[in-house]
C-alpha cells in the first residue's frame, strides 16, 4: 500500500488478543508462546517486559519485546513481523524505536537469525550458552 500510515506504540493489556493472534499466525516456532501453559507464561513475560506494536493503518504487523536491565542495557528478546508485511523495513523500524526510547542505553538483541541483524549493520557482542537445558 502506498503511503500507508505506520504507527509504533507501547503494548498494553488490552492488546493481548491482538498480539496473540499475530503470534499464532507465525507458525510452529512460536507455539511455545501461545499454546497451553505457554500462553499463560508469555502473558506474564509480557506484563514484565517493554513491548512495542507496529501498525499499518489499523492492522497489527509486528512487535518487539524487550527488557530494561536498569542502566546496563536494554535487551530485545522477541522480534516478529507478520509474513504478509515483511520487506517493508518494519523489523528495522521496531528496533529503531527501541533505540530512540533508550538513547542513553546500549540496546542488545537476542538473535535467532544472525544474517538479518548483520544486514541491519549491528555488531556482534558475545554469545549465549545453555548452562542447563
Ligand atoms: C526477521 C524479520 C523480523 C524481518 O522483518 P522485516 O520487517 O521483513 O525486515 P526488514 O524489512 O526490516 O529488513 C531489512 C533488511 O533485511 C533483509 N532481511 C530480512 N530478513 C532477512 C533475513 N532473514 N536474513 C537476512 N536479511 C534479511 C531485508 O531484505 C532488508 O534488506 P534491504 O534493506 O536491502 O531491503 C521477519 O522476517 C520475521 O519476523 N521473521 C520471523 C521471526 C524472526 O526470525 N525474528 C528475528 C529473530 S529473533
Amino acid at each position: 500500500m502506498e503511503n500507508a500510515k505506520v504507527e509504533i506504540r507501547r503494548y498494553g493489556p488490552n492488546d493481548e488478543a491482538l498480539l496473540f493472534g499475530l503470534i499464532e499466525r507465525a507458525g510452529e516456532e512460536w507455539t511455545e508462546y501461545c499454546k497451553g501453559s505457554g500462553r499463560r507464561k508469555y502473558q506474564q513475560a509480557l506484563a514484565h517486559s517493554l513491548c512495542y506494536l507496529l501498525f499499518e493503518e489499523d492492522q497489527l504487523c509486528g512487535y518487539a519485546r524487550c527488557r530494561d536491565d536498569d542502566g546496563f542495557g536494554v535487551y530485545v528478546y522477541d522480534l516478529l513481523v507478520d509474513e504478509r508485511y515483511r520487506g517493508k523495513a518494519y523489523g528495522r523500524a521496531l528496533m529503531e524505536r527501541v533505540c530512540k526510547d533508550f538513547p542513553e542505553d546500549t540496546v542488545y538483541v537476542m538473535s535467532d537469525v544472525d544474517p538479518y541483524y548483520e544486514k541491519l549493520g549491528y555488531q556482534r557482542e558475545g554469545s549465549i550458552f545453555i548452562v542447563r537445558g
